[in-house]
């Protein structure tokens, strides 16, 4: 299950997939932050995605990684999960032989490629792969029984941040779970933790559902700062 996608350079987002046997175009309005300027390193080719990868691998393992964030979301064989900004797979290639369904997001058309073929190497036929980002993918499947979003967020001003999480937010099942990792940069404010920790308990007590589940169910169990 592959999904054809085209993007052009007036933010015309075509998605055919296959699967929903529906075209899918998805105009961002002018007003709306350019996420594709500002998507950081322009992975235009293919060398350079896998450049990315090899580097990558000297310091992070896949593997390990993605079976930790499979375990914290309770990922199973029945789940649908969306990799927003999948990159050149790091999860979406190892979620794939756990999880029913997996939707590989990116920005980047050479990400996506490069994905798709170690995907195709790999033989998993359980992946629908769409161009689009945070502000500008279009779920139109099911809802989804959780998000990944490893590393990407930080591409974005605080403003577009919340936007995009709003977005996520709409994509998940009542009771989907979302997993992000990102950088923070060092900063003046003293106790950080502790301020993030609150911020999760406070949204916590606002939403209509909880959080987590499962053993990463304690603030410190949900956010690691790295
Ligand atoms: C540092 S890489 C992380 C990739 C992958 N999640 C991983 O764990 O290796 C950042 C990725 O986010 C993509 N990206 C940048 N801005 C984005 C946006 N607004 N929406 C979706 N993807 C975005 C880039 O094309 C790139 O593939």
């Amino acid at each position: 299950m592959f999904c054809k996608v085209n993007i052009d350079s007036t933010k015309q987002y075509m998605c055919w997939q296959e699967e929903y046997e529906r075209i899918k175009i998805i105009t961002a309005p002018k007003w709306q932050y350019n996420e594709i300027k500002f998507s950081g390193v322009d992975y235009s080719g293919i060398d350079e995605v896998a450049a990315y990868d090899s580097m990558h691998k000297k310091f992070r393992d896949y593997t390990k990684s993605s079976e930790d964030i499979i375990r914290r979301l309770s990922l199973d064989s029945d789940s649908t999960v969306i990799d927003l900004g999948s990159g050149t797979g790091a999860f979406t290639l190892h979620a794939a032989k756990k999880c029913r369904t997996v939707i590989a997001v990116d920005i980047s058309a050479a990400m996506l490629e490069y994905c798709r073929q170690q995907a195709e190497r790999e033989g998993l036929t359980n992946i629908v792969f769409c161009q689009g980002g945070l502000l500008t993918y279009e779920h139109v499947a099911e809802l989804a029984d959780a998000a990944v979003c490893v590393a990407v967020l930080h591409h974005l001003p605080d403003f577009w941040k919340l936007a995009a999480l709003t977005r996520c937010c709409a994509m998940l099942k009542p009771g989907g779970r979302l997993y992000l990792f990102d950088i923070v940069f060092p900063s003046g404010e003293t106790d950080l933790r502790q301020k993030i920790n609150e911020w999760i308990e406070s949204i916590e007590t606002m939403g209509r559902y909880p959080i987590g589940r499962g053993s990463g169910n304690s603030c410190e169990g949900r956010v690691q700062h790295i």
